[in-house]
């Protein structure tokens, strides 16, 4: 079957940038279909990432509360037991029902959907396949919208259940006892809290000398130490070199240094970092270029080097964030209706979903140091907060940078309760520029956790200002 009309764009993958930028460009006017060759929509996040893991660790979270966290309030509950199967298909139904939402605002903003795998022809052309029928779609443009897949190790082959990546750890069928996880980045910290929370001994091997490497040293130590006090233990310096599934059981050979040792769990996680996906794509061979780590190199407007032929989210540079494809979903999209799209790339945020939360925004200490940037810290803990007292809540800090010279907000560093809310304020500072004394000056209701926020702009400025 063709598609006779010339449609103005094609959006292949349907993930948050290539969901957003499908919607926001029928918006504006433009007719666009959304090629995906999975059978719901939504990509990654909503199937099989950020959705998914966060059903669970809002489940993991009330059973680990029920279990040790409520008697502080005075409340004796006895007998908590886990329905596995019945967690897992509450994590179902939350992933259907937006899934189903996004498919139902295509419908209401008139995009065709056309479902199997997207191969660009040339500039202008897509070809898409389903089973044995192909479809040809002519457009105006292409914007290429295909997303990451997993990294593996060498020589470590996944086997969807002793060996698995972030997907398979979606859906474990039963809680292990032992889980190693390879790599203490946001999914291995996430999806070991959640196996941890259930039941399982979680130990973590990480090649750098410090969890979340490349967030703030200090408030990343606060996490990690918090982690460890709720059991979660960790191997740094050490890298996976082998594994091996012996019945019930793997067999990891882990490396440290010259030293190698040999542990067993009952699964292995691999979570050492995704890779962008444009396998079948065809866009080597329709002359895209690609860079050195294999992404889909674009300008600033997000296009290719073929004119017509444009790409976002997890497929290019940057950080692999559903918030990121979303923004240049909404820039690319807005550029081609003659708008001004952009992305602010100094400001946007980064959530790890532990318990403590760990949220960020901007410079870490050390990069700011790194650039030279003499800045001034302030910082407030939690456990001075009458809000997190009264929730029992003590971990963690909000920590600001502010620039010495200017008291402009560089960075910001929250690990503690409702720290993934928290941060927007942060953002929406930096965005309009906002001063650490902005913020203090700004009356926060009592008692709130947000009066932590105002606390740490407080104490950026130590010295008196008026003298
Ligand atoms: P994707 O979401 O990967 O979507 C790409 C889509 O393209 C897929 O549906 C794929 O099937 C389709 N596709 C690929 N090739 C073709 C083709 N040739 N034809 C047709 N279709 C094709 N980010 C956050 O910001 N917050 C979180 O809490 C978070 N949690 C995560 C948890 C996990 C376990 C994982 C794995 C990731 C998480 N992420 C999170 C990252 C987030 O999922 C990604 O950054 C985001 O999905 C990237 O969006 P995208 O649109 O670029 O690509
Ligand atoms: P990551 O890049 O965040 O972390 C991977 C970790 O593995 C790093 O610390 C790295 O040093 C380590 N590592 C790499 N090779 C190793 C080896 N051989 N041995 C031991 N350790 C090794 O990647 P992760 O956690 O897999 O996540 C992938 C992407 O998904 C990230 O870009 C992340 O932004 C995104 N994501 C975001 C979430 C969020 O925003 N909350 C949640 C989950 C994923």
């Amino acid at each position: 079957m063709t598609e006779p009309a010339v449609l103005d764009l094609v959006v292949i993958g349907s993930g948050p940038g290539g969901y957003v930028s499908a919607i926001r460009a029928a918006q504006l006017g433009l007719k666009v279909a959304s090629v995906e060759k999975y059978p719901s929509v939504g990509g990654t996040c909503l199937n099989v990432g950020c959705i998914p893991s966060k059903a669970l660790l809002d489940s993991s979270e009330h059973f680990a509360f029920a279990r040790s966290g409520i008697g502080a309030h005075g409340v004796n509950v006895a007998g908590v037991s886990l329905d596995l199967p019945a967690m897992m298909k509450r994590k179902d139904a939350v992933v259907k029902g937006l899934t189903s939402g996004v498919a139902s605002l295509f419908k209401k903003h008139g995009i065709t959907r056309v479902t199997g795998t997207g191969r660009i022809v040339r500039a202008g052309e897509v070809e898409v396949t389903a089973d044995a029928e192909r479809t040809s779609l002519a457009c105006r443009r292409i914007l290429i919208a295909t997303g990451s897949k997993p990294a593996g190790l060498p020589g470590i082959a996944f086997d969807g259940r002793r060996i698995v990546h972030s997907t398979d750890a979606l859906t474990l069928p039963e809680v292990p006892r032992r889980m190693i996880v390879v790599g203490a980045g946001a999914i291995g910290l996430e999806l070991g809290s959640v196996w941890m929370r259930l039941g399982a001994e979680v130990h973590v091997v990480e090649f750098l000398d410090r969890a979340v490497a490349g967030m703030d040293r200090q408030s990343g130590l606060l996490l990690q130490r918090s982690l460890e006090r709720q059991g979660m233990s960790f191997t740094f310096g050490a890298s996976v070199e082998a594994a091996e599934v012996r019945g019930d059981e793997v067999r990891v050979v882990i490396r440290k240094s010259e030293e190698r040792r040999e542990e067993t769990c009952d699964v292995l996680l691999v979570a050492v970092g995704r890779r962008a996906y444009s396998e079948g794509l065809g866009a080597r061979e329709a002359g895209v270029e690609f860079d050195e780590r294999g992404r889909v190199a674009v300008n600033a407007h997000y296009e290719t080097n073929v004119p017509g032929i444009f790409a976002i989210g997890d497929v290019i540079a940057g950080p692999m964030l559903a918030h990121k494809a979303e923004e240049e979903g909404i820039a690319v999209t807005e550029r081609m209706a003659g708008l001004a799209g952009h992305v602010n790339y100094d400001c946007i945020p980064s959530v790890v979903y532990t318990w403590p939360e760990f949220a960020t925004v901007g410079l870490s200490e050390e990069a700011a140091k790194e650039r030279g940037l003499e800045v001034a810290v302030g910082a407030f803990p939690f456990a001075a907060n009458g809000r997190a007292r009264a929730m029992n809540e003590r971990e963690g800090q909000v920590k600001i940078l502010a620039d010495r010279q200017t008291d402009r907000i560089v960075g910001a560093h929250i690990v503690g309760p409702g720290a993934s809310d928290l941060i927007a304020e942060l953002v929406v500072a930096m965005e309009l520029s906002a001063s650490a004394e902005d913020i203090a000056r700004s009356v926060h209701a009592h008692p709130t956790l947000p009066e932590s926020v105002k606390e740490a702009a407080l104490a950026v400025a130590k010295r008196p200002i008026h003298i």
